[in-house]
């Protein structure tokens, strides 16, 4: 077929590396679906780039399958800034067991989520619109997860009111993760940091290991901020919860 000069050319997906099998086991064909949507309707609908195609196993779906391992059975999972589903609906892919919420405030993005969910039947996932900052009091759980959508002190500000007490933020980082904590450290005490590590993720089919940044926050202190912010929320409600 001959391509019209006019239009960019159409950028195909290549085919999922070896070894993508053993890590989704009997999700892959799901996971393979999801590439397939990413590939078209997430680059239609401006999700994705056209030039994240070729590397959307490696980059994109790969990637964020390697942070499977850290979450633990059963566990509620919110993940923050969810865009093109980037890492909760891998996620709800790899771990069907999760409880995934996607948070995301831009409306086509939404829509577009809810569309992937339904073609996806990922009954496990719901996708919540709205600033991280506006759900306080709405999305609360023991775990938040979050990739490329701020460095550690603002994210940290935004996740902290959806966690619950003792709760941990897994922020997905690159190379610069343990720089990155070590200059926002001293903010993320003042937020009530219990713990920090940055942990390493490997999968065999990846050539290096996915980091994160994991942010323990312990038990809210009644008039801090993130109580604060909160019961605002609750309040707002009209004080149900
Ligand atoms: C660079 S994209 C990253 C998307 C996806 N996590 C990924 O890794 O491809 C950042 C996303 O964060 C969302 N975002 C920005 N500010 C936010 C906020 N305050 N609360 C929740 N999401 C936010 C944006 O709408 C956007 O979809």
């Amino acid at each position: 077929m001959k391509h019209d000069a006019a239009q960019p050319a159409p950028v195909t997906l290549p085919a999922a590396p070896e070894g993508a099998a053993a890590v989704f086991g009997s999700r892959m064909p799901v996971a393979t679906r999801f590439a397939g949507i990413l590939a078209d309707t997430g680059v239609t609908h401006g999700l994705i780039g056209p030039r994240e195609v070729p590397r959307l196993w490696e980059r994109h779906v790969l990637n964020c399958a390697a942070v499977a391992d850290a979450f633990p059975e059963g566990a509620s999972v919110v993940d923050v800034g969810s865009g093109a589903g980037l890492p909760g609906v891998v996620l709800a892919i790899a771990r069907p067991d999760l409880d995934v919420h996607l948070v995301e405030p831009m409306l086509r993005r939404t829509e577009w989520l809810r569309g992937v969910v339904a073609d996806l039947e990922l009954d496990m996932v719901t996708v919540h619109r709205g600033r991280a900052e506006e759900l306080a009091g709405t999305v609360t759980a023991p775990w938040v997860t979050a990739r490329a959508v701020a460095r550690l002190d603002k994210l940290a500000r935004w996740c902290v009111p959806l966690l619950q007490p003792g709760g941990t933020l897994v922020a997905m980082k690159g190379r610069s993760a343990a720089t990155e904590l070590e200059e926002e450290r001293r903010a993320l005490q003042r937020l009530g940091l219990v713990s920090a590590t940055v942990s390493e993720h490997r999968l065999e089919v990846l050539d290096e290991p996915v980091l994160t940044v994991d942010l323990r926050f312990g038990a809210r202190v009644p008039g801090d901020k993130r109580h604060r912010s909160a019961v605002a929320a609750r309040k707002a409600r009209g004080g149900q919860r």
